[in-house]
């Protein structure tokens, strides 16, 4: 990727203004996490050498094959409203994804696409990108370290990981992918800054295909649990009725077992 062109791209929608292209990092949210880095910067690298998933996982990812990358924002939000960020975040990556592929691929089913609860983007049940967020509590920080599967075509099978190259049988151009992400992000921030509840929350409810599926999850006492979801809510947790109750979950992992 051009860095010249790429940074032109990033701070020409106004979305950010301050912008590193890094051959290697540790992660690129580690890095946009320093005291030094401001509100409103974008981080991308080529290759992260400790890249971070959700629960201190390592976010695995080929050198100069995907798109991993971070953005630093301010946000005026209470802590029960952090799941707005999470809701505006995976939707409109969901959709930039689903727009490039429309746009470029047709003939791509991008009925595939949906979002995995939380914030996992998924095409059939193939992990496609995931989201970290992370908050700088009373400062009003949140770092959103995004990573998406492009142009890698191997993957351990335990990651149950897909790409867009293998979605497509084609080279990515991630320098589009990254425009119509940041086009996309750039273009709806006010709908997060007027805090629109209702609109977050049903866009990124309606583009999940989690409900009534049969799960397993780990309880609070940690043991390998069975249920069936039964609702997303509002404060961004996730219902499961089990044999024996209703469970919420605020936070956590759910694998689907079957689709009924
Ligand atoms: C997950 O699904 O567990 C979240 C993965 C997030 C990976 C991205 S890649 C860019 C940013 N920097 C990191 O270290 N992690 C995020």
């Amino acid at each position: 990727m051009n860095s010249e062109n790429l940074k032109k791209i990033i701070l020409e929608t106004g979305f950010v203004s301050c912008f590193y292209h890094l051959e290697e990092i540790d992660s690129t949210n580690t890095f946009i996490g320093g005291k030094d880095i401001p509100a409103d910067t974008f981080v991308i690298a080529d290759f992260q050498a400790k890249g971070k998933g959700r629960f201190d996982r390592t976010w695995l990812s080929e050198k100069s094959s995907n798109l991993t990358f971070s953005i630093k924002k301010k946000f005026d939000l209470s802590p029960a409203e952090n799941n707005l960020v999470l809701f505006y975040f995976s939707y409109h990556l969901y959709n930039s994804i689903k727009l490039f592929l429309q746009k470029h691929f047709p003939d791509v089913n991008t009925n595939e696409l949906h979002i995995k609860w939380p914030n996992d983007i998924l095409f059939g049940w193939k992990k496609l990108s995931g989201i970290l967020i992370e908050i700088k509590p009373i400062s009003g920080i949140y770092i959103i370290g995004i990573g998406i599967n492009c142009n890698q075509i191997d993957f351990p099978d335990e990651l149950n990981a897909v790409s867009l190259a293998q979605i497509t049988k084609s080279e990515i151009n991630k320098t589009a992918l990254l425009k119509t992400i940041i086009n996309e992000l750039s273009a709806n921030i006010h709908d997060l800054e007027e805090k629109k509840v209702d609109l977050l929350f049903d866009s990124w409810r309606n583009s999940t295909k989690m409900i009534h599926m049969n799960c397993s999850f780990i309880d609070s006492s940690g043991n390998l649990n069975n249920g069936k979801i039964i609702d997303l809510n509002r404060n961004g947790s996730i219902s499961i009725k089990t044999e024996q109750s209703v469970l919420n979950f605020i936070s956590g992992e759910i694998r689907i077992t079957s689709l009924h």
